[in-house]
């Protein structure tokens, strides 16, 4: 095992138990993946960072959208999870795929980006200091997805709660805490930031655009021409919205 420190304590038993299938993904999560990706609006030949990787689920999606001459960027901080990162794509025979092991935080990267996703990671989309990062490094008007756990103002918000934040003491002492707005990090730095609910509430997909540099200089935002409902059965500007 390289350096337990860098393996969030939730992934250090998991990662050994999940290594003999590169291609494991939990079933229940495949669809949720599946929106994220089409709300990047990929196409062919696009470049694209998955940051907080892990093993690679959103991968064969990712791949599947910028084609052959396309690029897939993965971040991933822990050099266990990147093992199996890496397994996948050896195992997929992808050439355009590729994982790069750092901290989002501090991660130097060559080249501007289509688009970003950050999938399952808070320590990714609820970080001022990885966005701060990463941010530089797209280009204008590039599409940023981010899907994670939010607490839940519903019914069984008195159980889920709790639990998720539970869970939480089980990622990094420096993951930022589960709330209700998780995504509030990304609304100060996107354009026309959208977000839906998913699980009970307790679940969140969070879209939008970075800015157009020429616009801040001399236009208004509202000036853009964009027809950002992405395809998804729920848009909302409001987090208590039910995409369930
Ligand atoms: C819950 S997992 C989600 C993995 C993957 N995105 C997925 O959908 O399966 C979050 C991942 O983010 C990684 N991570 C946490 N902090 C990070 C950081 N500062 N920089 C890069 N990766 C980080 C963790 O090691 C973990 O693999």
């Amino acid at each position: 095992m390289k350096n337990p420190e860098l393996t969030p304590p939730y992934a250090r038993y998991l990662v050994h138990l999940i290594r003999p299938f590169p291609n494991f993904d939990a079933f229940f999560i495949k669809s949720v993946r599946e929106k994220a990706v089409q709300l990047l609006r990929l196409k062919p030949g696009d470049r694209v960072l998955d940051v907080g990787c892990g093993p690679g689920g959103s991968f064969p999606y990712l791949v599947s959208a910028v084609g052959p001459t396309g690029e897939v960027i993965g971040v991933e901080i822990s050099p266990d999870i990147a093992i199996n990162a890496r397994r996948r794509i050896e195992t997929n025979r992808w050439r355009n795929v590729r994982v790069i092991e750092a901290d989002a935080r501090t991660v130097k990267l060559e080249g501007k980006f289509d688009a970003l996703l950050s999938f399952a990671a808070a320590d990714i989309y609820a970080s001022p200091q990885a966005l701060d990062n990463l941010f530089p490094y797209l280009k204008d008007d590039a599409r940023v997805v981010a899907f994670g756990a939010k607490l839940t103002r519903r019914a069984f918000g008195g159980l889920l709660n709790p639990t998720l934040r539970a869970l939480w003491k089980l990622s990094f002492a420096s993951t930022p805490k589960v709330n209700y707005e998780p995504w509030a990090p990304l609304r100060e730095r996107l354009d026309h930031l959208q977000t839906g609910e998913y699980f009970f509430g307790c679940m969140f997909l969070a879209w939008g655009a970075s800015p157009v540099v020429s616009q801040i200089l001399g236009h208004t935002p509202e000036s853009r021409q964009i027809n950002d409902s992405g395809g998804a059965d729920c848009v909302s500007r409001v987090p208590e919205h039910d995409c369930d």
